[in-house]
């Protein structure tokens, strides 16, 4: 029998152990999508949320379950021979174990009472600030926000910026203490907006604009993912938030669009070839590049491809050789993706990539 409550304890300690082990692993869960380690002001306030109401839950998960534990151990059967069990009759049995039962408290106003008005009390502190968080998140964030339309394709993110003219793909870079209002849409099937250390999560409807503003505290690069099931490639359906300080989040949106960087006549001569082979092999059916004739609108709008992070929504880095790789093969990395193989000699390839990556 003791055996038995102390393996029960044990247990229920390790419970208790675990929960009380939150606050620590919210720096042990270092990672660049961990919601714990919020990095602006609407992931700081959904967090602030999701800690007060799991404290209040441990707090009652502890009391509960101390009250359970201690009725266990208190009121557990005794040993049968002392009590109804040594009894002659069946009415000395009746009366014997009526003594044992504890006292017993049905329909005890004060206690009920009590066990009403307590979780009442609760969810009232809970429901003030989650009440008051989301009045705050759904209002205009202070300040002149920068408005972007997030479009989400199966499968890569498009982000439009409204008064700029700006538009990449699947990576948004913003200056850091500065309002981004996201209008949130979908070309296709459902999918979801989440950038977990800046901002819970969105979806993106067909033929419904989603809104909701993030703000970044520092410069850093937020990673982000389509968090709803939107077909064989949801899970590289990534995107990165990148945050600059103010000056130079102004220079590249001056600078967007400049055309080809380039450090050589040689250079300049290498990239002309890669636009020629742009052209000739219709890359710019789907893809538009600014300031060329290229507007294709089907696939990522190309204008800075060069400085950007990753291709491919998020699947690799950006580097010539996994440039030169998805092009060759774009269906044997991400099957069912829009993006088609384009025949091109090695030569054609190199050109080319240096073309896009010349892009800035
Ligand atoms: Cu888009 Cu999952």
């Amino acid at each position: 029998m003791v055996e038995h409550f102390r393996r029960i304890l044990g247990r229920l300690s390790l419970v208790v152990g675990m929960l009380l082990a939150l606050a620590p692993a919210r720096t042990a869960l270092a990672g660049p999508q961990n919601w714990l380690n919020p990095g602006g002001p609407v992931a700081r306030m959904q967090l602030s949320l999701f800690m007060l109401t799991t404290w209040i839950m441990v707090g009652v998960f502890v009391v509960v379950t101390g009250a359970l534990i201690y009725a266990i151990v208190r009121f557990r059967a005794k040993d049968p021979e002392v009590g109804a069990g040594a009894a002659a009759t069946a009415n000395e049995a009746a009366a014997a174990k009526e003594e044992d039962l504890p006292p017993q408290i049905e329909g005890d106003n004060r206690l009920e009472a009590i066990w009403t008005i307590i979780p009442f009390i609760l969810l009232i502190v809970m429901a003030i600030p989650t009440v008051r968080i989301n009045f705050a998140m759904a209002a205009d964030p202070e300040g002149e926000p920068i408005n972007v339309r997030v479009t989400g394709h199966q499968w890569w993110w498009e982000f439009e910026y409204m008064d700029e003219g700006i538009v990449t793909g699947n990576e948004l870079r913003i200056p850091v203490d500065r309002p981004v209002m996201l209008h949130i849409e979908s070309a296709d099937v459902i999918h979801k907006f989440w950038v977990p250390r800046l901002a819970g999560k969105l979806d993106a409807i067909p033929g419904r604009t989603n809104e909701k503003w993030i703000i970044a505290d520092e410069p850093d690069v937020y990673w982000g993912q389509c968090a709803e099931m939107c077909g064989t490639h949801h899970a590289n359906m990534r995107m990165r938030v990148v945050a600059l300080p103010e000056d130079e989040y102004d220079e590249w949106v001056d600078n967007f669009g400049q055309g080809p960087v380039v450090d050589s006549p040689e250079m300049l001569a290498v990239v002309e070839r890669g636009k020629e082979v742009f052209q000739t092999r219709g890359c710019f059916a789907c893809h538009a590049i600014d300031n060329t004739d290229f507007a294709g609108t089907v696939g990522p709008n190309l204008t800075d491809i060069g400085g950007r992070l990753t291709l491919a929504a998020g699947m690799m880095e950006n580097t010539p050789e996994n440039m030169a790789a998805w092009i060759g093969d774009p269906q044997g990395i991400k099957p069912g993706s829009g993006m088609t193989r384009m025949p091109v000699t090695a030569d054609e390839m190199d050109d080319l990539v240096t073309y896009l990556l010349s892009l800035k």
